[in-house]
Parts: structure tokens; sequence; C-alpha cells
């Protein structure tokens, strides 16, 4: 039996990556995430919740292409995973509370919503600059396995 591969979009500063899955590796396709900000993302994540998307068998990302002290932005799953100094990881929406953007990268220890300059603590998610008022709602993830999962 085989496990079916994931196939995510996911953006990392500068960069549109599709992944196929772990076994096949990931295609890259140039693209800026930071100038073309997403249009809100209006389905059940506009409140800052939860992705409606969960398949607690399917893996969100590998945990080696979250970057340490850094984070990766999975737009099909509205999640934003970062990642401390070593194996931490801790995950959010990734739907800003201002108006509903997409965050587009972590960086510095915070992750960036490029619409109009909101800023959300990488490890908390709380707000720390910018128009947005709400912190980025917390997902609950697990890491097994190399990998990181819903639930
Ligand atoms: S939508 Fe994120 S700062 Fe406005």
């Amino acid at each position: 039996m085989t496990q079916e591969a994931p196939t995510r979009r996911v953006v990392v500063p500068g960069l549109v990556v599709t992944a196929a899955g772990a076994a096949a590796g990931y295609v890259i396709a140039s693209g800026s995430s930071a100038a073309d900000p997403k249009p809100p993302a209006a389905e059940a994540n506009a409140a800052g919740g939860a992705p409606a998307a969960g398949n607690p068998t399917t893996p969100l990302a590998n945990l080696a292409d979250i970057p340490a002290n850094g984070g990766l932005v999975i737009e099909d799953a509205s999640t934003v995973l970062t990642r401390d100094g070593g194996d931490g990881i801790k995950a959010f929406t990734s739907v800003c509370t201002h108006q509903g953007c997409n965050v587009s990268s972590v960086e510095g220890g915070q992750i960036i919503c490029p619409c109009h300059g909101s800023k959300f603590d990488a490890r908390t998610g709380a707000r720390v600059a910018g128009p947005a008022k709400q912190p980025l709602a917390p997902i609950p993830v697990t890491v097994r396995d190399g990998a990181v999962f819903s639930g």
C-alpha cells in the first residue's frame, strides 16, 4: 500500500513552490509571493479560523522544507508553519486578520502580510505591527517521521 503524495502550493520568500510529494520532490516555479499577494481568502478562514482542509494522514510539509528560524506558507491549506532553531514547529492561519490577504513570508521572527504591512510574531501569532488588530489563530500540528501533520 502506498501513501498518496500530497500536492500543495507553498510560498517561500521570492519563490512559489509546488510540492508533488516527498517521494517525487518539488517543482519550483518562478514568481514572487511578496509582489503578488493573494486577494482575501473568503472561505471559512476569513475570520482567522483553522483551515477547512486538514487531513491528519497527509503531511502539510516535510520538516526539512521549513527553514530553521524561518517558516513556510502553504496557501492551499491557509497555513503558515514557523520553525525555531531546532525542530519546534508552530502553525497559524495564513489569512491576515486585517483584510484577509494571505501572509507571504516569515522573516526575522515575524510573519509578514504583504498587503498593508501587518506583522505577526512567528512563535505566538501575536500582532506586532501594522493595521491588523487580532493575532493569527493557531492551528494544531504534530511532527512525526520528519513531516508536519494537521492535528
Ligand atoms: S490584509 Fe494583511 S495587513 Fe491588510
